[in-house]
């Protein structure tokens, strides 16, 4: 039984068609939240906006790609509209390139840099009014564990996920007044889409995904859910005093320079 944490609460959430976003609507809608499933991808973003309105929640599918700062101030619009108000963000739309800088296109990067960072900067410029008319709100931007380390062949990833972590830092600092509470998840490896596609990549798919793990002291990847119980935490007074930190959820991933 969920605790309704969320109850009355209305959260935009980006790239939440799948992995990592589809379940955190999953759970903020389980939780009592009204819920934008924000989302490039039609067939996705729509199969989870309608998943949670046939398990008994509320949500809206609505198409945005977040490079485009129209798109996304239509979605804010739009949910705004449905729902007749906005307590939280959650900007989780990412991608990653694996590459090395001298074999990038500019376009390649800019695009990286446009998922990653600059839709959270859109997202806050038009969000910012509708959160500052509730007594409290919240912003979650989903960094990584490559906001603290470097990671070979993703130069633009890792840089991007420092940048999210900064960032999270100025929002916190300026809307501070309001009471707009602004903080950061870093995920470690997690089983999602996006890490099977970059497995399944590799010449030996099934000896990649084993060494990878050997790497994780708690021997498994993270789940969605994982994450999205730390997005929770961040978009409830459960966090109350809390703004402009990180929470790393890797399953032990950064504790260790070395072990076992
Ligand atoms: N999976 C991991 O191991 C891992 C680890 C650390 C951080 N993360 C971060 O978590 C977030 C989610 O990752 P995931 O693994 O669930 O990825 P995923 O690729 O499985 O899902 C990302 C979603 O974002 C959407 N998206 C991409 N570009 C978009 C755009 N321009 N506009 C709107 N939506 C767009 C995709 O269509 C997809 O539905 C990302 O920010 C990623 O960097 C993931």
């Amino acid at each position: 039984m969920s605790s309704q944490r969320l109850k009355n609460q209305v959260a935009w959430i980006s790239g939440a068609g799948q992995g990592i976003g589809e379940g955190i609507a999953e759970l903020f809608a389980k939780e009592g939240a009204k819920v934008a499933v924000v989302e490039h991808e039609e067939k996705t973003g729509k199969a989870v906006a309608d998943a949670i309105n046939k398990a008994g929640g509320s949500a809206i599918f609505i198409r945005c790609d977040v490079t485009k700062e129209k798109d996304v101030k239509a979605s804010i619009d739009q949910t705004v509209k449905k729902f007749g108000g906005l307590n939280s963000i959650v900007n989780n739309a990412g991608i990653a390139h694996v590459k090395l800088l001298h074999e990038y296109t500019e376009e390649e990067w800019d695009v990286l840099f446009g998922v990653n960072v600059k839709s959270i900067f859109f997202s806050t410029k038009h969000g910012v009014a509708h959160l500052k008319k509730n007594p409290q709100s919240y912003i979650v931007n989903i960094g990584s564990i490559s906001s603290f380390v470097g990671q070979g062949g993703t130069p633009a990833y890792t840089t991007s996920k420092g940048a999210v972590l900064m960032l999270t830092k100025s929002i916190a600092l300026d809307y501070s007044k309001e009471q707009v509470r602004c903080n950061c998840i870093c995920p470690g490896i997690t089983d999602t889409p996006m890490f099977r596609y970059h497995v399944n990549k590799t010449p030996d798919p099934a000896a990649t995904l084993k060494k990878r793990l050997a790497r994780v002291p708690l021997g498994r990847p993270l789940t969605p859910n994982d994450i999205a119980k730390a997005a929770l935490y961040f978009s409830c007074e459960d966090s109350a005093g809390i703004t402009g930190t990180s929470l790393v959820v890797d399953a032990g991933y950064l504790t260790a320079a070395e072990w076992g």
